[in-house]
């Protein structure tokens, strides 16, 4: 597993985060890796230096999604960056970051502006990103979407995020039928609870203990826990996998726990 050598990948979010840790996965298996960011140019570039220093290959590209031309400049700037190559990965990590709208985010107080704008950045751009790339998605390729347990786990402060990743999920198993004939597998990953920056709720003690003790494994994730699941699937080794959503929280409220 893990030989990538000779491929290509972009990471939506990779300046910071899970999309750091499967950029660097990414590139230590091999693979040519384009690290995108949104506001953190200083930080894709930190990803590209260390991908670099571990012998790595990689370039940075900067696109606010959310915005009109979104997908046009992301797409302007990875096929230039590409020099020709085809695609062989593309991993749509990015998540709208607005703490607000994430974590309290109920039906009663969420606005339509923030509803847009979670939509847009979750769901509407991965789509339209999937779009723009199919023509230099190389057959037999990976597309990997991350998704979130708001999707299984109701969660009423988190309920427009938590709707924008079901349509996240939706596309995927959807998209895996369509480009089946192409070979081109087509998966979700769902992290649980996990040590990174959009999750500021879990600087709490109380947070962190609360979803410990909720959680089969016993403790937080670890970017590397999603980086290393997504390596998995970018690999040969996944080749007969597609349609499928991957729980990879450790067991985060499964049931009670002994
Ligand atoms: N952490 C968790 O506990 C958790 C749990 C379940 C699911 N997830 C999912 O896991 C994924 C990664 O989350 P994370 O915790 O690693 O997040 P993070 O540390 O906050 O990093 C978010 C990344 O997304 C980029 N981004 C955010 N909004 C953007 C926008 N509008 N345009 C372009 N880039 C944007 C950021 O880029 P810049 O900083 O450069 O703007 C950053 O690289 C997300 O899909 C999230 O929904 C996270």
């Amino acid at each position: 597993m893990g030989d990538l050598t000779g491929k290509t990948a972009l990471v939506t979010g990779a300046s910071r985060g899970m999309g750091r840790a499967v950029a660097l996965r990414l590139a230590a298996d091999g693979a040519l890796v384009a690290v995108h960011y949104g506001a953190n140019g200083d930080a894709a570039a930190q990803t590209v230096s260390d991908i670099e220093e571990a012998g790595g290959q990689a370039f940075a590209v900067g696109a606010m999604l959310g915005l009109d031309g979104d997908v046009d400049a992301l797409t302007a700037l990875l096929t230039e960056g590409l020099q020709g190559l085809p695609l062989d990965v593309l991993v749509n990590n990015a998540a709208c970051g607005n703490l607000e709208t994430l974590f309290a985010g109920s039906i009663d107080r969420l606005t339509p502006a923030q509803f847009d704008e979670v939509f847009a950045v979750n769901a509407k751009a991965p789509f339209f990103l999937v779009q723009a790339l199919l023509p230099v998605l190389r057959d037999g390729g990976r597309i990997i979407n991350i998704s979130s347990p708001g999707t299984r786990i109701a969660l009423p402060h988190q309920i427009a995020y938590a709707m924008s990743k079901g349509a996240l999920e939706v596309m995927s198993r959807t998209l895996a039928n369509a480009l089946g004939a192409r070979g081109i597998t087509v998966n979700t990953v769902t992290p649980g609870a996990t040590d990174t920056g959009i999750n500021d709720s879990l600087s709490a003690p109380e947070t962190r203990a609360a979803i410990t003790a909720g959680t089969a494994l016993g403790r937080i994730g670890r970017p590397a826990d999603i980086a290393d699941t997504v390596a998995f699937l970018a690999s040969d080794d996944a080749r007969w996998i597609t349609g499928n959503v991957l729980d990879v929280t450790g067991g985060l409220y499964l049931g009670p726990l002994p």
